[in-house]
């Protein structure tokens, strides 16, 4: 068997695994889940979540991925033949992800021009309805906005230049990915928290509410949020685990990851509440009133903050879009080789491979260009998040510890790792992750069977449960029909 490639060193490998995890998701969704659900008291679910559930499954990713050597499919085959589909089932998720993800990023993009000269004036919400070219539901398609389209070709453009050519380049890029965005996120604190009213906006997002905790939904949604934001069931970790070199270490990189990643998001909650304290002061309005969740945030809120700001606005603007785009690249690009890494075990050469997923992820991020884009990224994002990573989170730990070994894995993370992990991770692993996780599935089929966001019920079905059942099977028939080299 020929070598299989490594990491330029720990450092690269680290940056690429942090750079998966801190992306759009901590910059929008973390602060608005925290303000949402008891502000500074929602830490106390969240850590928790993090410890119990979060880094104990970064580290069964990352044993499992340097012990295999291998993406999630076959990691999964070498455990036991029959749960191949386990692993390809994560990847083809991760799929339907980056396909809107990228479609994000490319929102982002065009921003970045338009914040040059401010574009979207003293209406920041109609400016964004207009670029959107957005319809009326989900039904109406109306027609792919060129804008729009330009910058996602750009995007794969990248995308395939940074993974076709492996992961020495991968290592390389992130040297310059992790970090900048963290620069430019440290540049718009400062300039958050030294506006009139940022205060009010910082006191909103952090006031404990304690007594959300007494609140089954809140615990629920720190359990789901951990699991986006550190890319876990998603086949990157096992994969970036697959190319270090053997005996490296496990729980300390693990630990440093999802550390780095969650105290991002818990500073990128200054830069958002800040500025939102900032813009309400000015509007002589309540904070509760301008916040509004995801893409509202980014596209509406912010820009609307930042043509009120006394000097440089077009420079924030520049800053803010960038530091988006250069926080979602390195997590699409993880997907994209995730995915790939499942594909060249299989035996497909490196660079076909990632051609293969740069178009066919281009033609699906088409459908999210139109003017109907919006709705189905809602929908599709509800779906795979709420059920589809969860379940296979779910199905990834049971599979390890029931037919793999806590045991085993934990002695063999122990045998490479600085940090000794104890009993606790077995437990942690084998009983809560699995338990929490149903009853989150549980949960969530609960809200959302009758249907979600007031979408007609057919859109539910082909962009929901329909789109989630087209992933299983494909994921059946790859597990059934791929071979291993
Ligand atoms: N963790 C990324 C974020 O928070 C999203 C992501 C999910 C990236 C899954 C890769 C895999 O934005």
């Amino acid at each position: 068997m020929e070598e299989r490639e490594t990491w330029p060193g720990r450092l690269s490998f680290v940056f690429a695994a942090m750079g998966s995890a801190i992306g759009l998701g901590n910059v929008w969704r973390f602060p608005y889940y925290a303000y949402k659900y008891g502000g500074g008291a929602f830490l106390v679910p969240y850590f928790v979540a993090l410890f119990t559930t979060g880094i104990p499954l970064m580290m069964l990713e990352l044993a499992i991925g340097q012990k295999m050597r291998g993406s999630a499919p076959m990691a999964f085959g070498m455990i036991d033949r029959r749960y191949s589909w386990v692993g390809w089932w994560v990847l083809i998720l991760s799929f339907a992800v980056v396909a809107y993800y990228t479609v994000i990023m490319s929102w982002c993009l065009v921003y970045t021009f338009h914040s040059l000269t401010v574009a979207w004036g003293s209406n920041a919400d109609g400016f964004f309805r207009d670029f959107l070219g957005i319809t009326s539901g989900p039904g109406e398609i109306g027609s792919i906005q060129i804008p729009i389209i330009s910058a996602l070709v750009v995007t794969w453009l990248i995308i395939y230049w940074i993974v076709s050519k492996g992961v020495k380049r991968v290592g390389r890029v992130v040297m310059l990915t992790v970090p900048l965005p963290v620069i430019l996120l440290v540049i718009l604190v400062l300039r958050g928290i030294t506006l009139d009213g940022s205060a009010d906006g910082i006191n909103y997002y952090l006031t404990p509410d304690f007594s959300e905790l007494g609140n089954g939904k809140v615990w629920l949604a720190a359990y789901a949020q951990i699991f986006f934001t550190l890319s876990l069931a998603q086949g990157v970790m096992i994969a970036y685990a697959s190319y270090l070199p053997k005996r490296s270490d496990i729980s300390n990189n693990a630990i440093i990851i999802s550390l780095a990643n969650c105290g991002t998001s818990f500073f990128a909650g200054f830069a958002v509440f800040s500025i939102l304290g900032f813009l309400a002061f000015q509007q002589g309005s309540s904070v509760a009133n301008v916040v509004n969740s995801g893409p509202g945030l980014a596209f509406i809120a912010y820009p609307t903050a930042i043509k009120l700001l006394p000097f440089a606005a077009s420079l924030f603007g520049v800053i803010f879009f960038l530091m988006l785009i250069s926080l979602g690249i390195d997590s699409a690009f993880s997907i994209v080789e995730g995915i790939g890494s499942g594909l060249i075990d299989a035996g497909v050469n490196r660079e076909r491979a990632i051609k293969f997923l740069c178009m066919v992820g281009f033609l699906f991020g088409m459908i999210f260009t139109t003017g109907a884009g919006y709705y189905w990224i809602d929908i599709v994002d509800h779906f795979v998040n709420e059920f589809g990573l969860v379940t296979a989170g779910a199905l990834e730990a049971i599979v390890i510890a029931y037919l793999f070994g806590t045991s085993r894995l934990r002695a063999l993370i122990n045998s490479t790792s600085e940090v000794k992990v104890g009993m606790w991770w077995e437990y942690a692993v084998k009983y809560l992750t699995p338990a929490v996780l149903i009853v989150v599935i549980a949960y969530n089929l609960h809200e959302s069977i009758r249907g979600y966001g007031g979408y007609p019920y057919w859109a539910i079905l082909a962009g929901g449960w329909g789109m989630l059942l087209a992933t299983l099977v494909l994921a059946f028939y790859a597990g059934r029909w791929v071979r291993w080299r």
